[in-house]
Formats: C-alpha cells, structure tokens, sequence
C-alpha cells in the first residue's frame, strides 16, 4: 500500500512539474526551471571540488550528474529515479559521452539508496518529499554533505521544515533560488578537556550543548565558575566558539575555540587571551562525556 502512495506520489511530481516543463522544453530543449543555466548554477553552487561524490534523488534523465562529472573529471556521481526509461536514457548518453565510469544511474526509490558515502545530494522534488528524506539525509549523510534544492515552481518556504537553509542563492534575482543545507555534526550533549594554562597544572573544562540542526548553544565550567559560551558556530563537521571565563589564579580569560568533530572527539585549537598577558595559541582536544561534572557541586555553601 505504502508502495503504490509513494509510487502515486512521485508519479503526481513528475506529471505536475514536468508538463510546465515541456512547455519550454521547445525552445531550449531543456525543461524549465532546469534549463542549462539553472543546471550550471546548481553545480556551480555546489562547489564541487576533486573526491567529490554527487547523488541526485529522482535524477530525470541524468542533467545534473552529468553535468557534474563533466565539470570535474575526479567528481563521479549517481542518480536514482523512480522512472525506469528515464534511468535507462540517463545511462545511455553516460556511456555515449565516455562518463559511465564515473555516472551511474539506478532504477530506485529515493528512499532507498544509502546516503553514507556522497558529498553532495541534489534534489528537485515537491516539498513534501524533501520533508521526508531529511531525517534519512540527517541520519544517513556525512558531517559537511551540501544539499542542493532546486526551488523552481516550488513555493520554497520550509523546504525542510524547521531546519533553515544555509545559504539561499538567488542568481541574478529574476531566476528561481537554489537552497543550499550543510549536513550538521551532532554535538549535542556533553563535552570536556583540559588545558594546561599559564604554565600550571591542566584545568578541566566541561561545555553542555545544546543543538537544533547548525544552531549551537553551550554552557561551559571551568572549576566552579559557569559563563555562556558567545559566537557558536557550526558548519558541517567544523566548530567555533568563544567562552571568556574567570580561571583560579589567572583572572579573566578569553578563550577562543575551533576544531573540527570526529565522532565522540573534536580536534583543533585555543587562543586563551589573559586580560593581562600575550594570547596564547594551545591544541585543544576535547570529548564527548557526561554531564555529571558540570553539574557536581561546588562545596561552598551559600547561607
Ligand atoms: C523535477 S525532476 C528533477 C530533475 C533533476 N533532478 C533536476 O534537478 O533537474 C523530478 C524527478 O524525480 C523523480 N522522482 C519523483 N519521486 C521520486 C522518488 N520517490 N524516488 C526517485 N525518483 C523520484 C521523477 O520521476 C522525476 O524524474
């Protein structure tokens, strides 16, 4: 039954957007909203660079793929479609123009494909579709992973529900925007480390995070001293932030962080800026742990 809705469903897609799209077709032999400068600017956007690995979810008759692989020979790609003579035309003028070696294209529900070893993922589809595959592109796609959303003919607002694009570009203003999502590390949670300041022994630090997509928050404690983090960025798998804390025996001390999420484990670095005395440029390594530390107590008593 889930089959035959999800087959009307994309059935519908194709015949809702793809007759506006003949109309055109005529006259640059291209659909609208895909027409070759659409296709350009979606690659353009992606910025692709060499190792790239590009898939398109319901990839037509392969344009965008293609066009990717021709645009860098060591990017290759694939696309799925629902539509088996589309995947069969696609794999044809792959092959006619010596690119099926690095595009390929595949008979498959969007649903189904494993998104674990692309960079960037294209879609053009209704929104409703869009808003499905996001937990499986958020739970699937790699830290970093763009995704590329053509917004032609599609009323563009909440493409992905709450999570708010990245980057939204709107060509020359009269052409239809392309969105652009990064795929955000999860650093929800608990994070701790040390640092070995001012010559002393290392003091530990633990931060809480709070995440919705690439939005951060963290509260950090360094002895028994709690302050909000500023300046929290994320972007893919890279992280920054700034914490300006009062450390025993040193004073006030801006520290600012960034590094990059491996898994339970972020690498990078420390400027840690005394009020008084020279920045100092440290490796930071920090960890994913509990949240006890941060919230054991003090010992001093308040009366
Ligand atoms: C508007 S075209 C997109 C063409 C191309 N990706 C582009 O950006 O120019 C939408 C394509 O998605 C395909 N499609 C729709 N639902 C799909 C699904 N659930 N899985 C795979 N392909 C799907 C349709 O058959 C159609 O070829």
């Amino acid at each position: 039954m889930l089959s035959i809705l999800r087959r009307t469903r994309a059935i519908l897609t194709a015949a809702l957007l793809l007759p506006a799209l003949a109309a055109a077709q005529e006259q640059w032999s291209f659909p609208a909203g895909s027409s070759p400068f659409i296709i350009d600017r979606m690659v353009k956007v992606a910025s692709l660079r060499d190792g790239d690995v590009v898939v398109d979810l319901g990839s037509f008759d392969g344009r965008i793929v293609l066009a990717a692989v021709r645009s860098n020979p060591k990017v290759r790609g694939w696309g799925v479609d629902i539509e088996a003579n589309l995947v069969a035309q696609a794999n044809e003028t792959a092959k006619r123009d010596g690119l099926a070696d690095r595009a390929q294209f595949f008979h498959r529900n969007a649903f189904d494909v494993d998104l674990r070893e692309v960079t960037v993922i294209n879609m053009w589809l209704f929104r409703s579709l869009t808003q499905l595959l996001r937990p499986k592109i958020l739970a699937e796609a790699r830290p970093g992973t763009r995704v590329i959303v053509n917004g032609a003919l599609i009323d563009n607002a909440n493409m992905m529900g709450n999570w708010q694009p990245d980057r939204v570009d709107r060509g020359d203003g009269s052409q239809s925007p392309i969105l652009v999502w990064v795929v955000p590390a999860r650093v929800e949670g608990a994070w701790s480390w040390q640092l070995p300041l001012g010559g002393g022994e290392a003091r530990s630090y633990d931060l809480l995070v709070s995440q919705q997509f690439q939005v951060i928050e963290g509260h950090a404690r360094v002895g028994n001293r709690r302050e909000s983090v500023s300046d929290a960025r994320l972007q893919g798998a890279d992280i920054s932030f700034t914490l300006e804390v009062t450390v025993e025996g040193i004073g006030r001390v801006r520290h600012a962080f960034s590094g990059r999420v491996e898994g339970d484990e972020i690498r990078g670095t420390v400027t840690v800026t005394p009020a008084e005395g020279k920045p100092q440029q440290l490796p930071w390594v920090a960890r994913r742990g509990t949240a006890a530390s941060w919230f054991r107590t003090t010992g001093v008593s308040i009366k």
